[in-house]
């Protein structure tokens, strides 16, 4: 049986980093859809499409190639890597103007309707670990297991400042953490939410080993 599993969560939970670790671990395909937003959203800004305009946007994702693929060996600054009509866009989605258009850009529901279907079909190639804000509440509510990934904003934000090498700037990542939390949490379409039935891990407590082994053991229980 295909196995599918959805990781949703807030920014900076540590979807990405627990996804794939899991995805190595019962070898299976990772898809980070965050990323697909991204691409979308540098594709408007590169080609002028206002991001308050749902509809416009909706079409580009038909008019745009998007492709996350598995990054090469020798490209270790990366999980994956996004390609947008072609073009190694991985870095480029990550900059902060990005950052700062991604939620209204994802707002939409033509966005979302769009996406839906490339998801889905993402998720169809395999065993999968896809992770992202609406994963087991719209596009897989079938998903063999669902899990809810989060930590407290202020962990968050500290992890990130670490990250970057920027400890100076905690408070403007905290800032940012929690405007982003209130633009994905209070949206009227897809809001994120804890799934039924999922199995909620906080990151702030459990590290990324232990945040695997608790959804292997889950995943072993349900065999
Ligand atoms: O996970 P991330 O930070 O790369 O996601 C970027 C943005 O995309 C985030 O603001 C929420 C949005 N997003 C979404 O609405 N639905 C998803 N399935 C994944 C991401």
């Amino acid at each position: 049986m295909t196995r599918r599993i959805a990781i949703d969560g807030p920014s900076g939970a540590g979807k990405s980093t627990v996804g794939y670790a899991l995805a190595q671990r019962i070898d299976a395909t990772f898809v980070d859809t965050g990323l697909m937003y991204r691409a979308l959203t540098l594709a408007a800004i590169e080609r002028g499409i206002d991001v308050n305009d749902g509809a416009a946007l909706g079409r580009s994702v038909g008019q745009c190639r998007i492709e996350v693929e598995r990054a090469l060996p020798e490209h270790v600054d990366r999980l994956e890597t996004v390609l947008l009509d072609g073009r190694d866009v991985t870095i480029d989605v990550r900059q902060p103007r990005v950052d700062q258009q991604v939620s209204a850009v994802s707002r939409h529901a033509a966005v979302r309707d769009a996406m839906l279907p490339v998801q889905r079909e993402a998720a169809e190639r395999g065993d999968s670990v896809m992770v992202g804000r609406d994963i087991g509440t719209v596009i897989l509510p079938d998903a063999t297991l669902k899990v809810y990934l989060t930590a407290g904003a202020e962990v968050r934000a500290a992890r990130r400042a670490a990250e970057m090498g920027a400890l100076e700037r905690y408070e403007s990542y905290l800032a940012e953490i929690l405007e982003r939390d209130a633009a994905d949490s209070g949206r009227s379409i897809a809001p994120l939410r804890i799934p039924d039935g999922a199995l909620v891990l906080d990151t702030g407590v459990l590290d990324v080993e232990a945040c695997v082994e608790a959804i292997v053991a889950r995943l072993e229980v349900g065999d």
